[in-house]
């Protein structure tokens, strides 16, 4: 066993010892973490992933949006925000997580990763107790955390995939999406055959195309990997989403009763419905980041 996994073992011992404070009067069980990811890149992860956080704070969720692409800032970009600090403030310059926090439309908190992500894997024992607690914290002020992914079989991204409680692929119909979907539920698959994978296909022209995509998609990892998706819904293939990019707002802001804002609607409940089924099960973001930081590290002990 590495050395980082010796000290976060003793880390998390100490913090779940510790009464940490709640800073707003919050659950008892931790948040429900979501990584949304693709196999092809420029799939509408960060559209979902904003326009979903959203619609979920809309129905009353306390929601926290983590930037965890690695390659160029993402949220920022479609929120036409720059947040001041990123998760590197945290563990190198004495930030609190909660003062790294953004705020964004409907009272959505961002965090952005940065270069923060990058170091994770070798921080000092004093630097890991000091992130493990203030990812500790950001369980007692969000319900739901989503992590925006970068695309593809990275070993980062894969990491931030097997951490989350549940993972959301986002893919188009494109037969190269689909390719490259299969391509990242396999390397899913091969690590964990019982991880749930939950299934957004976007850009869809018609319902019927987006559930023709699924139904391949699902009956080929069924067949050859014995996975079995679940369909979220899919978003219509809308130029009123460019649009909203261009101007930096969410599309279910700027037009909330266009189709994929009602298409993200649908999507949200089916997102709800699945944490309440699930809400006793959760363990939070902390567990997710020991998860994350044991990686590849400590597979002997699971
Ligand atoms: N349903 C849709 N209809 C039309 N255009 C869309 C739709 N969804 C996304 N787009 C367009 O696709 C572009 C890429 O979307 P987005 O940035 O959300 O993808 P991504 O998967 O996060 O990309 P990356 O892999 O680079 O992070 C957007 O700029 C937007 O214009
Ligand atoms: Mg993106």
């Amino acid at each position: 066993m590495s050395d980082q996994a010796n000290s976060l073992r003793e880390i998390l011992k100490k913090v779940n010892n510790e009464n940490i404070t709640a800073p707003i009067g919050a659950i008892q069980s931790g948040a429900k973490v979501l990584t949304i990811t693709s196999g092809k890149g420029g799939v509408g992860k960060t559209n979902v992933t904003v326009n979903l956080a959203i619609a979920l704070s809309e129905m009353g969720y306390r929601v926290v949006v983590i930037d965890a692409d690695l390659g160029l800032a993402n949220i920022d970009v479609v929120l036409g925000a720059m947040p001041k600090y990123n998760l590197a403030d945290v563990i190198k310059n004495d930030k609190n997580i909660l003062e790294i926090l953004s705020t964004g439309p409907k009272n959505v908190k961002f965090i952005s990763g940065g270069s923060g992500l990058e170091e994770l894997s070798r921080l000092t024992p004093n630097e890991l107790e000091v992130f493990v607690k203030n990812i500790a914290l950001l369980d007692k002020v969000a319900d739901i955390i989503l992590i925006d992914t970068g695309a593809g079989i990275s070993e980062s991204v894969i990491r931030f995939v097997m951490a989350a409680n549940d993972v959301i692929l986002v893919t188009t119909p494109e037969p190269t999406a689909i390719t490259d979907a299969y391509a990242l539920i396999k390397a899913i698959g091969t690590r964990d055959s019982n991880k749930k994978i939950k299934l957004i296909i976007n850009k869809a022209d018609t319902a019927i195309e987006a559930q023709t995509a699924m139904q391949k998609l699902n009956s080929v990892s069924q067949k050859f990997l014995k996975i079995k998706l679940q369909f979220l819904g899919y978003l219509v293939n809308d130029p009123i989403i460019s649009k909203a990019v261009k101007q930096q707002k969410p599309f279910i802001l700027l037009f909330p009763d266009s189709t994929p804002s009602k298409n993200i609607v649908e999507i949200s409940k089916k997102v709800v419905l699945d944490i309440n089924k699930k809400r006793r099960e959760e363990k939070g973001i902390k567990e997710f980041f020991s998860k994350f930081l044991f990686f590849g590290q400590d597979k002997e002990e699971k």
